[in-house]
């Protein structure tokens, strides 16, 4: 259910829950300060408890209160990048922040949205957590009815239309003298060439399962109902009635042929990506091939990276 903007913000100095639109995806907010509010976001999205969420704020300068130290270059990427959508995992001063916040750690991860409503409201409320607005382990919101199609038509959701980016930011942590993309995201890891001077290494979760880098990252993703099959050539097909495809390709007339976009552009493919694989679940598919053909760089890794996600059973 829509509401506007004032109401927004209300519910959220009072406590509440609300969808707020940004450009990668919505995401479920509440108050940094709410307690009550923050465990309702676990809960409502059946989130494990030890998988932190992302601190929103309208400027850098409501980061430093909360920063025991910024990391190199720090100032550098958030000139570059923010507002937008990238988060920065920063070294913080624990007694300022709930620990469910941060699942614990000594660090917090900060965003800057670029969506105008997000930011307009972030100057109304101040920090706001936000998770995506999406029930744990399935495709991400990047429009008011997904997020409806998750919590019900009454939740209540600042409607600011179909995200732009179509895919959660891009997560950098710094260590070892570099800052490393832990989670991969709508920035891919070239774009960060030219203000770092180096391209940032992608970091292997898996090898670290104990004390893991972005605990999020270890859990079952972006999933619809449907099993995927993921393959670079037209091998395994004819089983599946339903294909995720590109415009630019040919596919079986008799099958139910979704489209992720064109092969020029990785940019409307993350646009639609979320989109398309919410679209399985509502025409109730039990089984799609996944055209895996596309090039290797660029926001490609990280399509290709949900796309994987998407398909783990
Ligand atoms: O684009 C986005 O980032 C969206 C929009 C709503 O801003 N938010 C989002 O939040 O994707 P969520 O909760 O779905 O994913 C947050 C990720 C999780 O994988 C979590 O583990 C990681 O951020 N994270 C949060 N705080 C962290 C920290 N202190 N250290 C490492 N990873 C952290
Ligand atoms: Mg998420």
């Amino acid at each position: 259910m829509h509401i506007k903007l004032e109401a927004a913000a209300d519910s959220l100095i009072n406590g509440d829950v609300v969808a707020v639109p940004t450009e990668t995806v919505y995401g479920l907010a509440a108050s940094l300060g709410q307690l009550d509010a923050i465990h309702r976001i676990f809960a409502l999205k059946g989130r494990p408890i030890n998988n932190p969420l992302i601190i929103h704020v309208a400027g850098v300068d409501q980061i430093v209160p909360y920063a025991l130290s910024l990391p190199p270059d720090f100032n550098k990427l958030a000139h570059a990048f923010w507002p937008g959508p990238m988060t920065l995992i920063v070294p913080i001063r624990q007694d300022l922040i709930y620990p469910v916040v941060r699942a614990h750690l000594d660090t917090a991860g900060f965003r800057i949205p670029s969506h105008p409503l997000a930011r307009q409201l972030l100057a109304k409320t101040g920090p706001l957590v936000m998770p995506s607005a999406n029930l744990s382990g399935k495709p991400s919101a990047t429009s008011r009815e997904h997020v409806e199609e998750d919590f019900g038509f009454d939740f209540p959701v600042l409607d600011g239309g179909r995200c732009q980016k179509g895919i959660e930011s891009t997560i950098l942590c710094y260590q070892n003298h570099r800052w490393i993309i832990v989670r991969l995201g709508a920035l891919s890891s070239q774009d960060f060439v030219p203000i770092l001077g180096y391209e940032p290494l992608i970091a292997e979760n898996e090898n670290n399962k104990s004390k893991p880098i972005c605990p999020g990252q270890l859990y079952r993703h972006y999933a619809p109902q449907a099993i995927l099959i993921l393959k670079q050539d037209g091998e395994d097909r004819e089983n599946a009635p339903f294909i995720l495809g590109f415009k630019e390709r040919s596919y079986p007339k008799e099958k139910r042929v979704l489209w992720m976009g064109s092969l020029d552009n990785p940019y409307e493919v993350a646009e639609n990506l979320y989109g398309v694989l919410r679209q399985l679940d509502r025409e109730q598919a039990h089984l799609a091939w996944v055209d895996m053909d596309f090039p290797a760089d660029g926001l490609w890794v990280t399509i290709r990276e949900r796309l994987m996600r998407a398909g783990e059973k």
